[in-house]
């Protein structure tokens, strides 16, 4: 009989290896025949541990198992949840990117193979560089961080750059609030990470790569390291790529621990060794990136989207979507949900489906109030907006942005006065000090929400003009975008800022 338990670390810390070891153990007192596989998570961390049985039906889970429940799981005797496959938060999904996690084992490479993996490369090295990029670049494929910049632009510039070296920089620093993809990935399916960067190498003739993954993701660093010992040893990666004679290695780098390193100039910096504060473009990484060659830097979502468009064909991921939000996007679900969990669907969904459907609404039960898309620079968006279909220029006409994709929702005890003020404390906390609008203005922002909060108005408009400032003024989306949760805070939620105006006077 095989087992899966999850090893991802959503997984591992609701008891995920106390499970295993139980199973394992209980197994050999009973004489039963188990293998126990560790799998990544299908990401409906409610259920964590998300423990499957395989059988001739296909995976049965249960969930969420403790410890104590394993004896009446070797015995046949715990209710079930049915087939995972067939669970509503599975079937209503349209898994690409994430196709393979939670169903291999992450560290199995012929697991990978035979459930697609290496097909997309295996397209690529049959095509000219040229042609990759053209591939993606006809797939729509957009910068999964949060920008939404064109991959397959970003990628023919690097092509079309005359350089000794061309690098392939991975920015694995996940630092968004309630986003959890990209340790979802690297944990449960480093190979396609893996796979999209050599693909990425072989269509802008970069030979060397890096991944740039941060320091909290102790058990996704641990796998993607493992991982790529894994793919160098079977020729994956190396001095020539399964025989093709082309060459792409790559290296996992660990950062320290600054929001700002998730910006892609002060990431280089970074890697490079030095202080990690943002550089002015242009020059673009595209021309002059790492160690001043040219670059391509590119989320981890992104790269790993590239083998399932190379094995399936553009068109088949750009079918997907709603206008120039083309293919698929892992929305992860957080805060004050039911639900929480990452979700794969085509760009096109309603923020309210999203919310009231899919997460089941409050944890809490009280109603929702507001839900904060795309990080902490994401506006707060109020139900009279969850009309709005997920994608880049839908959010970007309600004053918001989709960003990183994360949804962190809170109910009506939320005080927006209080949000808006943890943004403006956010920034000035995060800030690389480089200019002045984000350095000062952000411990500015702090006094000016205080000084509303003690009910003084006239501080209302002076918010505003510093918003202006901070957005004209600033040198990256962190001091750039702090604006738009302070700003949507009081324009969605003027109550909130006016009772606090009320009660002082
Ligand atoms: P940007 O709009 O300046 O650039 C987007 C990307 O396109 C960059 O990689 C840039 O180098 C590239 N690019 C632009 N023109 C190009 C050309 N002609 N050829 C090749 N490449 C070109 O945006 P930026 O400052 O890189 O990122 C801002 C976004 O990042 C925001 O939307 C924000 O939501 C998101 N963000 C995400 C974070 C996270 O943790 N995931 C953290 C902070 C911000
Ligand atoms: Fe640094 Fe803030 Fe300026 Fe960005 S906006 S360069 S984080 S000081």
């Amino acid at each position: 009989m095989k087992i899966y338990v999850p090893l991802d670390s959503a997984a591992l810390s609701l008891g995920a290896n106390d499970v295993a070891d139980a199973i394992v153990a209980q197994a050999a007192t009973r004489g039963l025949d188990v293998t126990v596989v560790r799998n990544g998570t299908r990401g409906m961390i409610w259920l964590e541990p998300l423990v499957e049985v395989e059988t001739d039906a296909g995976r049965i889970g249960y969930g969420a198992v403790d410890v104590s429940d394993v004896p009446a799981l070797l015995d046949g005797k715990l209710t079930s949840l049915g087939l995972v496959e067939q669970l509503d938060w599975m079937k209503g999904q349209t898994r690409l990117t994430f196709q393979r996690c939670g169903v291999i084992d992450p560290l199995d490479l012929a697991d990978y193979e035979a459930h697609g993996g290496l097909a997309g490369l295996r397209n690529a090295i049959a095509m000219t560089p040229a042609d990759v990029v053209e591939e993606v670049t006809t797939s729509g494929l957009r910068g999964r961080g949060g920008a939404g910049f064109p991959t397959g632009i970003k990628w023919n510039t690097v092509l079309g750059a005359q350089a000794d070296q061309k690098y392939i920089v991975c920015n694995a620093d996940e630092g968004d609030s309630g986003t959890f993809a990209d340790r979802m990935i690297m944990e449960g399916d480093p190979f396609t990470l893996i796979e999209g960067m050599i693909i990425a190498g072989l269509a802008v003739e970069a030979t060397k790569g890096y991944v740039y993954l941060r320091s909290e993701y102790p058990d996704a660093i641990d796998i993607m390291e493992k991982a790529v010992v894994l793919a160098r040893n079977a020729g994956v990666l190396g001095a020539d790529v399964l025989g093709s004679g082309r060459s792409f290695d790559m290296e996992i780098r660990v950062g320290a621990g600054a929001y700002v390193c998730g910006e892609e100039t002060s990431l280089l910096n970074s890697l490079e060794g030095k202080r990690g504060v943002v550089r002015a473009k242009p020059p673009l990484p595209a021309l002059e990136g790492f160690l001043g060659k040219p670059t391509v830097v590119n989320n981890v979502i992104s790269l790993a989207t590239v083998p399932v468009i190379l094995e399936k064909g553009a068109q088949h991921y750009a079918d997907f979507g709603l206008g120039r939000s083309k293919g698929t996007i892992p929305i992860q679900i957080a805060g004050n949900v039911k639900f929480g969990g990452l979700y794969e669907t085509a760009f096109g969904m309603p923020l309210g489906e999203l919310v009231d459907t899919v997460a089941g609404g409050t944890l809490s039960g009280a109603p929702v109030k507001a839900v904060q898309v795309g990080g902490p620079l994401g506006a707060y968006m109020p139900r009279d907006k969850f009309d709005t279909p997920f994608g880049y220029e839908e959010f970007d006409g309600q004053g918001g942005l989709i960003g990183h994709a994360g949804l962190v929702v809170f109910d009506d005890t939320a005080n927006m006065l209080g949000m808006a003020r943890f943004a403006m404390e956010f920034c000035a906390v995060e800030s690389c000090g480089k200019c002045t609008p984000c350095r000062i203005g952000a411990v500015r922002g702090v006094e000016t929400i205080d000084r509303i909060g003690k009910g003084d108005a006239d501080a209302i408009p002076l918010l505003e003009d510093l918003c202006e400032t901070m957005k004209d003024g600033s040198l990256c989306a962190l001091g750039g975008f702090t604006p738009y949760p302070v700003l949507s805070a009081l324009h969605n939620f003027p109550d909130d800022f006016a009772t606090q105006k009320e009660a002082a006077e």
